[in-house]
């Protein structure tokens, strides 16, 4: 699948999700298999801006690249200059964000609000066409609530504004995240344009993203929630577009990935910070693991990094006893491998183009 003049590895991608998009986890989606990774949404104005959260936010590993940058806003002016800021610091696609339901957005005229007001879209997308070389893209919602299904229109206006393609949640607005992702929504648009459609919703399994292509034609599969706690999703995707299959992974297989995240946040945020985040990802991981109820207690109250990898440990240990024994089975050595194995990044770890912005090293930037 191609983005532009882009040549993505698979049709498979993964969503741009406030508090969730970090660097940790794009790495760890990149590694099992995802295409492309977004930033998390970001208010034109605070690029603009260059708050310092916002700086943080957009800094990233080279090896990261192809990673877009989504920006919300409904001043066409403001969002060109951004976009033009995001450009130059080296980021390869940017997406405008008409699909974000939340409150905190939608006070003024972005995120899904703006579908009320295709105008205004249609001017942001003009704008931001035409203020960077990049390609740019639109990610949408089906429209603001069941009365005003407009997904259509929207279509037919990014193909007009030389959006180098759409990708639409196929919820309302007023829906958020309740009811399913109605993807003939989605099939319906495909078919109406001509610029390739991303299915973003309720994708959780291999036969989903499957399905989504081959019922309904749509180009490409964007992921966000099902890869909590299971970023695996990507590489059984792919087994199952190759006509093979990927199982699960062991209990140390997750382990191994709760170990590699866990180091990748201790790269990235302070070490009781990467503690604190390791509680919410591990019961994630927990959830992939038949009977790991007790995992909970070991790393949910973890401290220091020091209490995580000991705890972490005797938690291995116990799997590696139960898999001697042969009471639950044992992961291939190769397969655990590439579960355990970092992502192969050079080492020391380069920030992207967008490193000079502060003039410290990863290092000095996470110390
Ligand atoms: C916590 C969270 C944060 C999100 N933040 C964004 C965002 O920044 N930009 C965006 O376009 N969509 C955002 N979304 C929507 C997702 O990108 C995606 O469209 C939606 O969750 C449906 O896909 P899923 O079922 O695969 O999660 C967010 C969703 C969640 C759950």
């Amino acid at each position: 699948m191609k983005l532009g003049d882009i040549q993505l590895s698979s049709n498979l991608l993964t969503s741009p999700m406030c508090g969730i998009s970090n660097r940790p986890f794009r790495l760890l989606a990149k590694r099992f298999g995802s295409a492309l990774t977004y930033v998390e949404m970001l208010k034109a104005r605070s690029v603009i801006e260059r708050t310092p959260r916002t700086m943080e936010l957009l800094r990233y590993y080279a090896d990261e690249k192809p990673l877009g940058a989504q920006l919300a806003g409904s001043e066409p002016q403001e969002l060109a200059e951004a976009a033009k800021i995001v450009e130059d610091l080296g980021f390869d696609t940017i997406d405008f964000n008409c699909g974000c339901p939340a409150g905190r957005v939608g006070h003024g005229l972005c995120g899904a609000r703006i579908m009320s007001k295709p105008n205004i879209a249609r001017e942001c997308m003009r704008a931001l066409r035409a203020a960077v070389k990049v390609p740019v893209t639109v990610k949408f919602r089906a429209g603001m609530d069941d009365t005003a299904l407009n997904y259509l229109e929207f279509g037919r206006i990014a193909q007009e504004e030389g959006m180098a393609w759409v990708t639409m949640h196929p919820r309302t607005r007023a829906q958020g995240y309740k009811g399913g992702a109605d993807h003939r929504r989605t099939a319906e648009l495909k078919a109406s344009i001509r610029i390739p459609v991303n299915a973003s919703g309720d994708v959780t399994e291999p036969e989903h993203a499957l399905a989504i292509a081959r019922d309904h034609g749509i180009d490409g599969v964007m992921i966000g929630r099902g890869i909590y706690g299971r970023p695996w999703l990507y590489r059984r995707i792919l087994a199952a577009q190759a006509g093979e299959s990927e199982s699960d992974p062991t209990p140390r297989e997750v382990l191994a990935v709760l170990r590699w995240h866990f180091e990748r946040l201790l790269e990235v945020f302070r070490p009781r910070l990467a503690c604190i985040m390791q509680r919410r990802y591990s019961g994630w991981y927990i959830k992939a693991v038949p009977g790991a109820a007790s995992w909970r207690a070991a790393f949910v109250t973890v401290e220091t990094p020091e209490e995580f990898f000991t705890r972490w440990k005797a938690v291995d240990d116990h799997y590696a006893g139960l898999e001697a024994a042969g009471k639950i089975a044992a992961a291939s050595p190769g397969r655990l491998a590439s579960y355990a194995e970092p992502f192969p990044l050079p080492t020391p770890r380069t920030l992207g183009d967008n490193a000079p912005l502060s003039g410290q090293s990863l290092v000095a930037a996470t110390a």
